[in-house]
Parts: C-alpha cells; sequence; structure tokens
C-alpha cells in the first residue's frame, strides 16, 4: 500500500455507488415477481443481485476505468494494484425470505490490501464504513456519522460471539473447537453475514468467525473492523492476503481464540 495515501475520494465514490444502489435494491426486495436462480454451486442468486453488481460495474468504469474489478456474481475484469472488490447482496439467502438482514458490500483493496469498505444495509436503515487511516463509522449517510470503537471485554467468558453456519466448521475438521469456544464465551449468536463482523466494529459483539468465506465476503469488513481497533485475519492468524476464513475481533482477545480454534499450531501471535 502506498505510504499516506488518501483514500478520501475512493470512499465517497464508494458512498455515491451504495445510494443509488440502495434504491434499486429496495424496489426489489420483497418484490413479488422477484426472480431466483440457482447457480452452479448450488446457491441462490436473484435478479437484484445482478441488477446491482451491474450498475456498481458501470459506475466504476466510467469513475475508475483504471482500476480492476472483482464481482461475486459476474466474476474479474482487468488488472493492476487498485480493485474494486463487490458483494452486490450479502444475505442472498435472507432478501428471499424478507428477512432485512442483507447488504451490499463495496471495497477497495489496494496492492492486496482492503482500504475502503461500504457495508450499506437499506432494509435496516444502516451504514458502516472506512478508509484507511480515517477511522471506521455508522450512519445512514457520511453527514450523519458515528464513530465506532471496538468492545474492551477481556475474558472470553464476557465475551458475545457471532457465526454464520456449523457447516464449514465440520468440513474444516475442527467443529470439537469452536462447539468448545461457543461454550467458553458468555453468549453466542448466528447474526451471520456481514452483520457479525460490523458489531465487531461497534463494539456489540466481541468475536465474528466464519470458516468458508470468499474475498468479496470481507474486504468491505477489514478496514471496518481494523480502523475500529480490533483485527482481522484467518482463521489462522494470518493478516492477509484475504480469501478463505475469517477471524474478526476486538484484538484482545484474538490470539486466545486463535490458540482455542487451532490447538496443534504453538506461534499464533
Ligand atoms: C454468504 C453469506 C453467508 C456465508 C456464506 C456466503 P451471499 O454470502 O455471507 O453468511 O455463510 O458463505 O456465501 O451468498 O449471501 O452473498
Ligand atoms: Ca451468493
Ligand atoms: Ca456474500
Ligand atoms: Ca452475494
Amino acid at each position: 500500500m502506498p505510504f499516506a495515501q488518501n483514500y478520501n475520494d475512493d470512499l465517497r465514490l464508494a458512498h455515491v455507488m451504495a445510494d443509488s444502489v440502495d434504491d434499486q435494491t429496495m424496489s426489489r426486495f420483497r418484490a413479488l415477481d422477484l426472480k431466483i436462480e440457482t447457480k452452479p454451486d448450488f446457491t441462490p442468486v436473484t435478479d437484484a443481485d445482478k441488477a446491482a453488481e451491474d450498475a456498481i460495474r458501470g459506475q466504476l468504469s466510467r469513475a475508475r476505468p483504471r482500476d480492476a474489478v472483482l464481482g461475486e456474481e459476474f466474476g474479474s475484469s482487468g488488472s493492476g494494484p487498485r480493485r474494486w472488490i463487490i458483494d452486490p447482496i450479502d444475505g442472498t439467502k435472507n432478501f428471499i425470505r424478507g428477512v432485512p438482514v442483507w447488504a451490499t458490500l463495496i471495497s477497495l483493496v489496494d496492492d492486496g490490501v482492503p482500504v475502503v469498505g461500504v457495508v450499506s444495509a437499506p432494509a435496516l436503515g444502516k451504514r458502516w464504513w472506512a478508509a484507511t487511516g480515517t477511522g471506521a463509522y455508522m450512519g445512514r449517510s457520511l453527514a450523519a456519522a458515528t464513530r465506532l470503537r471496538v468492545s474492551n471485554v477481556s475474558r472470553l467468558s464476557d465475551a458475545s460471539l457471532s457465526y454464520s453456519s456449523l457447516g464449514g466448521w465440520k468440513d474444516r475438521g475442527n467443529l470439537e473447537e469452536f462447539l468448545d469456544l461457543t461454550e467458553s464465551v458468555w453468549r453466542t449468536r448466528a447474526y451471520g453475514d456481514f452483520w457479525s463482523y460490523c458489531m465487531v466494529a461497534e463494539g456489540a459483539v466481541d468475536i465474528a468467525c466464519e470458516p468458508e468465506l470468499n474475498l468479496y465476503d470481507m474486504a468491505a469488513l477489514v478496514p471496518i473492523v481494523t480502523e475500529a481497533g480490533g483485527r482481522f485475519s484467518s482463521l489462522e492468524g494470518e493478516d492477509g492476503p484475504f480469501g478463505g476464513n475469517a477471524l474478526a475481533t476486538n484484538g484482545t482477545l484474538h490470539s486466545e481464540v486463535l490458540q482455542r480454534l487451532n490447538p496443534d499450531l504453538d506461534d499464533l501471535l
């Protein structure tokens, strides 16, 4: 990442794109004629997912023609150090069932580092965002912002943990360690999707973890958690490159959680 690079213009652009896509996706939320298809990986996608990514790509091609783009529904285009990452609707299954916990995730990755993240959840009336060096914020717009700060919970027995699904833990071979961890914390919730990670940034949740995530599921969440004072790593403790799985904590609890999830690995600090 270039030294002291300022990403304010990119952050503003991400907000403008989120504003226009929010109206579009809200108009399809709970629509009776929502078109749902099944992708080759047997997960659902709707016309709203595709239209949102298409709209963001269109705006990027006009505003940042030299930047590369990676989106969940339409893949990769372009090359170079600056790459926009789009998850047009995170929480498609919620969207389909009329549950308001879904969001559009827009991020900019510069030289492999997620430097801008905007998570817009219009059905919840919420938006979270951050850019490297400027802090993490929450609000309905840039003008109505509250600065975010992670919790100061320091004991697992006081901690709140949120995840999305149990399946991936079995595939990773450590369902037992994960279940032990859930029994050691104060409470466990499956808020799922982007929400778990944004709540870590808010200080409402102390640990969010997920064994199966793609780069587009998490790139926007990295600056939001880290600029709020938390730590974002893989489940094995690597601070990038991101993709595959994810652990976000308030920082204080990070090494203890890593040790609990990876009892066979010695050096996780
Ligand atoms: C999914 C959600 C879910 C996670 C899945 C993701 P999508 O994203 O983030 O919480 O468990 O692995 O694929 O398909 O709703 O954008
Ligand atoms: Ca999907
Ligand atoms: Ca997703
Ligand atoms: Ca998605």
